[in-house]
């Protein structure tokens, strides 16, 4: 990885991705992109940046090539809960720009890394210690894209052999940037709301049990994996990787030990609750640990501990900014 390309950047990973990947190949060597411009004070805005929308195959071969780049993260797609609200749109920015990137890999020799979901598993996927092979039938656009993405992946891969890779994400848990209207958001709004409120109205019923991972574990994840030796992959592409499985209720519990007096309430949101209970609620990520020694560091404990205390230190900040 010599130059790297990352699309969807603006979001809540490439808003902490790029800073790694540039903290690690050099500042110019990673070029930022998204179909939005960033924002002044953006950390992003300080290196290189190309406005580039995934669905526009010649703006993607432009940046790609003007870039000089050899490794293409493809972040750009829209979430769970957006894509149930726009079908057709998901669609097209998800299938549509994951093709336009394996059409530009393909052509400039390029690897790619592509960011796959638990919501590729569907309501008949065994539940428990979900397998890395196993039936996928999601009953949503989303996971539906992104089986078809895994399975695209893999394709390009065996018939044109482009050095593609990916990841199972179960739900991130970060700091910088906002979720992007997944079903797992809940999981950093609490924390917002805790700091904030000591209060939050959860959009889960408290037993729904979910994957969820800290973003400094989904970033070394992505990095490991597009390192690792390609002779020791055997699956390639869409890895099963987890750090913790909790549910509403057992986050709330791990919060109250720091914000004694957090309380959380439950409106549940119909759609967002179907989309959670065809899910599963552990993954097996055996696959990950044997083929390139995947191991997260973060469990619920010490993630808890860690997003409160960043979350107070930027409200210390600010609240200094402002005196
Ligand atoms: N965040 C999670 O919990 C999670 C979990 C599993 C998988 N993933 C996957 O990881 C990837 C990145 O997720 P994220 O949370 O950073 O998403 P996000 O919604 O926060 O960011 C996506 C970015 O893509 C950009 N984008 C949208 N349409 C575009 C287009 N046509 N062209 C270029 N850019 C466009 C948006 O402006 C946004 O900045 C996605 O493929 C997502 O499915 C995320």
């Amino acid at each position: 990885m010599n130059r790297i390309l990352v699309t969807g950047a603006l979001g809540q990973i490439g808003s902490e991705l790029i800073p790694a990947l540039r903290e690690r190949y050099g500042e110019d060597s990673v070029i930022a992109s998204d179909v939005r411009m960033p924002q002044r004070g953006d950390v992003i805005a300080d290196g290189p940046f190309e406005r580039v929308d995934v669905t526009n195959l010649r703006q993607v071969q432009a940046a790609v090539e003007r870039r000089e780049a050899d490794t293409v993260f493809h972040l750009a797609s829209l979430l769970s809960a957006v894509a149930e609200e726009r079908p057709q749109i998901a669609w097209e920015v998800n299938m549509g720009g994951l093709y336009n990137v394996l059409e530009v890999a393909r052509a400039q020799g390029c690897a790619v890394f592509f960011p796959s979901s638990i919501g590729a598993f569907g309501p008949t996927t065994p539940r428990e210690r979900t397998p890395q092979d196993t039936v996928q039938r999601p009953t949503t656009m989303y996971g539906i894209t992104k089986v078809a993405g895994e399975l695209l992946g893999d394709y390009y891969h065996a018939r044109f052999g482009v050095d593609t890779r990916g990841l199972r994400y179960p739900g991130l848990i970060s700091y910088v940037a906002p979720p992007g209207g997944g079903t797992t958001d809940y999981a950093v709004d609490i924390f917002h709301s805790a700091v904030r409120h000591r209060r939050y109205i959860c959009f889960l019923a408290p037993d729904t049990r979910l994957d969820m991972m800290y973003m400094p574990d989904a970033l070394h994840a992505a990095i490991a994996l597009m390192e690792a030796p390609a002779e020791r992959l055997v699956h390639r592409n869409a890895f099963n990787v987890t750090a913790m499985s909790f549910t509403p209720a057992e986050l709330a519990r791990e919060i109250v030990r720091h914000v004694p007096d957090f309380e959380i309430e439950y409106e549940v949101d119909p759609v967002r609750q179907a989309i959670a209970d065809s899910w599963p609620d552990s993954l097996d990520d055996s696959a990950a640990r044997a083929e390139w020694g995947w191991s997260p560091q973060y469990d619920l404990e010490s993630m808890t501990a860690d997003m409160l205390e960043q979350l107070h230190a930027r409200r210390r900040l600010l609240r200094e900014k402002d005196a």
